[in-house]
């Protein structure tokens, strides 16, 4: 493959820029992608011949409006393999998506929570704190008793750990399909599957996964699955919980308004069917044509394609990082990961951080917002680069001789 399997310059325009008088070097693609052409096309498109409300007016604009949310939401499902037992939600993004689903199983103000005292919730270790935090609100909500899947010293995580915590009251296993604070990549297919074949309900946070390993929900035991727009090259803002319906319809909605209901007299109102239900409010239309362009962005590049050269550049960022004394990237030999993480002896991150972005190289530091996986590890704060299509090589040898450079300096 070519160093770069994009003209970056010419189809990423945030990318075209120099910081500190050199060209930038955007490592930090775990935290948001940048977006391409046409992805920003499609939503100045809409934004100039269809920006209305949707589901409200019999007036043109409207009406383009409501076919462009729903033709989104169509392409979004087939992007990650949802069949007709699956519906598909839009959400601010990842993070409200997982929130949806936590409290939508244990909020007794619509009727009986799904979750009930004595139950058990399995999270794992690796979570972002989206994933985790939520679990901990639920299980103090509803009376369930909050159990956590830790990893080995390597940070992985084994299906024999997941066997000995499951029993006959688990009602929920959470689980990401890419650890954003290590790069760890775990076996999330089997673990899902195992927990389901136990009777619980099946979550999977897919934000790191799916800008380069799209999760295909039908082939998954996955009954909800999570995902952002601005991680796989679309808007920020934007985000959806996809998963089955007979599921998502036992959720009590986050959002009580306009357009999530059926009905409504002085004492009592009746609700929308899905997906309106737990969509409640304006929704952000612009960025749904956005993240719809965005996935025929992966589909056109190929989503193979995208993910053997992030896990390349990866792969050769770990083998240069490595040669550095005192630098130990997190996870080094994980497949499929986008994310090299690492520790460097004598050198807080921040200070690295900050040194690397005067060389124009743009990485993320500190604890990545998953502070109980940086505990299981025994470890402080990491320096983190990550990886997407429009990067290169070169951009890898510029972040590793940088770094070399800043640690002479800060030891
Ligand atoms: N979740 C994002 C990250 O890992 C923000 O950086």
């Amino acid at each position: 493959m070519a160093d770069s399997a994009i003209d970056f310059a010419r189809d990423f325009p945030g990318l075209a820029q120099d910081v500190h008088g050199v060209r930038l070097a955007y490592l930090d693609n775990a935290a948001t992608t940048h977006m391409p052409n046409e992805v920003l096309d499609a939503v100045r498109d809409f934004e100039t011949t269809s920006r209305a409300n949707i589901h409200r007016g019999v007036h043109t604009l409207s009406q383009r409006a409501t076919d462009a949310f729903d033709g989104a939401r169509e392409q979004l499902k087939r992007f990650v393999g949802a069949g007709p037992a699956h519906e598909l939600v839009f959400t601010s993004g990842t993070t409200e998506a997982l929130n949806l689903v936590a409290h939508g199983l244990s909020d007794a103000g619509l009727g009986r929570p799904v979750l009930a005292a004595g139950d058990e919730i399995i999270v794992t270790a690796l979570e972002h704190h989206a994933n985790f935090v939520p679990w901990q609100a639920a299980a103090r909500r509803s009376g369930a008793v909050l159990r956590v899947l830790r990893p080995d010293p390597e940070g992985r995580l084994h299906t024999e750990a997941l066997a000995r915590l499951l029993g006959p009251r688990t009602r929920v296993f959470a689980v990401t399909a890419g650890a954003n604070a290590s790069g760890e990549r775990p076996p999330f297919e089997a673990l899902l599957k195992m927990a389901a074949d136990a009777g619980a309900m099946t979550v999977l946070d897919a934000a790191q996964a799916v800008g380069h390993e799209v999760p295909d929900l039908s082939s998954l035991a996955c009954d909800f699955m999570a995902f952002s727009g601005h991680k796989m090259y679309g808007p920020m803002g934007i985000g959806a919980l996809v998963g089955r319906r007979e599921r998502l319809e036992r959720l009590a909605p986050l959002r009580l308004g306009g357009d999530m209901v059926e009905w409504v007299t002085e004492q009592h109102t009746t609700f929308a069917e899905l997906p309106a239900r737990l969509e409640g409010g304006t929704p952000n239309v612009g960025g749904a044509v956005g993240m719809a362009a965005a996935a025929k962005f992966i589909e056109r590049v190929g989503r193979d394609t995208i993910d053997g050269h992030v896990c390349a550049l990866r792969r050769y960022a770990v083998d240069r990082l490595s040669e550095l004394p005192g630098v130990r990237v997190l996870s080094a030999d994980s497949p499929r990961t986008a994310i090299a993480s690492f520790l460097t002896e004598d050198a807080h991150p921040h200070d690295l951080g900050t040194l690397l972005d005067h060389r124009g190289i743009a990485v993320r530091t500190g604890n990545h917002c998953a502070q109980p996986l940086l505990d299981c590890l025994g470890i402080g704060p990491t320096t983190r680069a990550s990886f997407a299509i429009y990067n290169t090589r070169a951009e890898v040898d510029r972040l590793a001789a940088a770094v070399a450079e800043a640690l002479r300096a800060l030891r």
